[in-house]
C-alpha cells in the first residue's frame, strides 16, 4: 500500500487506473471493512462535505456513499433526479464550478460517461463516477473485493457475465477484469457481444496482466471452469419499457439457472450488482414476468437464494469499497 497516493484523482473509469492502484483501493477498502467490523472510528475525512448527485434512481450506491461519507467525519448533500437544474437549467460545467466551489468531492449517477468527464473536468475537486451507461467502476471494487475474500485471490479467476454485454457492467467487468488478471467471458448473443474497440483495448491490457478475454454464444460452455457466474438486468436504466419484448426473447436462454451453476461446477459463486428479476416479488417482475410468462428474468429465484449466491456479501462491499474510493481520493 506504502507509496501509492490517489490524492486529488478522479474516479471515472477503471480504465484510468493501474492494477497496482485497484489492488491499493482494494487492500483499503479491507482495511477499512476490518475497521468497521471491529468498531475503530476512521473518520479521517472530519469536516470535508460531499456532494452525491443522482439522474438515476438507486438503493445500494445511494447508501453506500451517505454512509461512508458519514464514517469518514463528512457532511453529505443529496441531489435527486428531479431535485436539481443540472442539464436543464445549468450546464454540466456551470454545476461542476458551483458544486465544486462548496463541496471537497462529487458523485455522479446519470446517463453518460461524458457526462462525469465533463463534470470532472470543470470540477477542482474529485469526482467519482455512481454509474453511467458505459461504466459502473464503483461496482467493480465491490465484486473483486468479494472475489477476493471468498478464493483469496484475483489473477486467473475465470469470470463469466452473462447477458446484454454492451452496457455499463459487460464493459466495466471486462476492463476489471483485464486490469487484474482474471479470465473474462462475456455470454451472449452475438448481436450483445461486447464493443469491439472496448475489446481491442482491453485485450492489449490482458496481454500485460495475463488476463484473458473471450466471447461465448453457448451458455453452458462459457460455464465450464468458471470461478465466478455473473449477471445483471437485461433492461437497465434510462432504457425505454418497448426493449424489453426484444430482450427478453434474445437473453432468455442466457438466464442463470441451475444448468448454468451445474456447469460452472462445484465452488462457482453467482453474482449479481442488484437489482435483480429472480422472482415476481417487485412491481416490474410482476408485470413482466405476466407479460411474458416467467417467474424470474435473468437468474432463477433458486440460484440467487442458494450457498453459492454471495450477493448480499457484495452489496455490502459496495459501502467499504466506495469508502476507500473517497477516502483515497480526498
Ligand atoms: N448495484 C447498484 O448500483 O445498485 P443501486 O442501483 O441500488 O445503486
Ligand atoms: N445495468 C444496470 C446496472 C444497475 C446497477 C443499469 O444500468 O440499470
Amino acid at each position: 500500500m506504502a507509496n501509492i497516493t490517489l490524492k486529488g484523482r478522479d474516479f471515472l473509469k477503471l480504465l484510468d487506473f493501474t492494477p497496482a492502484e485497484i489492488g491499493y483501493l482494494l487492500d483499503l477498502a479491507a482495511d477499512l471493512k476490518a475497521k468497521k467490523k471491529a468498531g475503530i472510528p476512521h473518520a479521517v475525512h472530519q469536516g470535508k462535505n460531499v456532494a452525491l448527485i443522482f439522474e438515476k434512481t438507486s438503493t445500494r450506491t445511494r447508501c453506500s456513499f451517505e454512509v461512508a461519507a458519514r464514517d469518514l467525519g463528512m457532511g453529505v448533500t443529496y441531489l435527486d433526479p428531479s431535485g436539481s437544474q443540472i442539464g436543464r437549467k445549468e450546464s454540466i460545467a456551470d454545476t461542476a464550478r458551483v458544486l465544486g466551489s462548496m463541496f471537497d468531492g462529487i458523485e455522479y449517477r446519470g446517463f453518460g460517461q461524458e457526462i462525469v468527464e465533463t463534470l470532472a473536468k470543470y470540477a477542482p475537486v474529485p469526482v467519482w463516477n455512481g454509474l453511467t451507461d458505459e461504466f459502473h467502476p464503483t461496482q467493480i471494487l465491490a465484486d473483486f473485493l468479494t472475489i477476493r475474500e471468498h478464493f483469496g485471490t484475483l489473477k486467473g479467476k475465470k469470470l463469466v457475465y452473462y447477458g446484454d454485454a454492451r452496457f455499463n457492467m459487460g464493459n466495466s467487468l471486462m476492463v476489471g477484469c483485464a486490469k487484474m488478471g482474471l479470465h473474462f467471458v462475456a455470454c451472449s448473443p452475438a448481436a450483445y457481444k461486447p464493443n469491439d474497440e472496448l475489446v481491442a483495448v482491453c485485450e492489449k491490457i490482458a496481454s500485460e496482466t495475463g488476463a484473458t478475454i473471450g466471447f461465448e454464444t453457448d451458455p453452458i460452455k462459457a460455464a465450464k471452469g468458471a470461478d465466478a457466474i455473473y449477471t445483471d438486468v437485461w433492461v437497465s436504466m434510462g432504457e425505454p419499457v418497448a426493449v424489453w419484448e426484444e430482450r427478453v426473447n434474445a437473453l432468455a436462454p442466457y438466464q442463470v439457472n441451475r444448468a448454468v451453476m451445474d456447469a460452472a461446477g462445484e465452488g462457482a459463486i453467482f453474482l449479481h450488482c442488484l437489482p435483480a428479476y429472480h422472482d415476481r416479488n417487485t412491481a416490474v417482475g410482476r408485470e413482466m414476468g405476466e407479460r411474458f410468462g416467467r417467474d424470474a428474468m435473468e437468474v432463477t429465484d433458486e440460484v440467487f437464494e442458494s450457498p453459492a449466491s454471495l450477493v448480499f456479501q457484495e452489496a455490502e462491499n459496495r459501502m467499504h469499497t466506495i469508502k476507500a474510493v473517497m477516502a483515497a481520493t480526498l
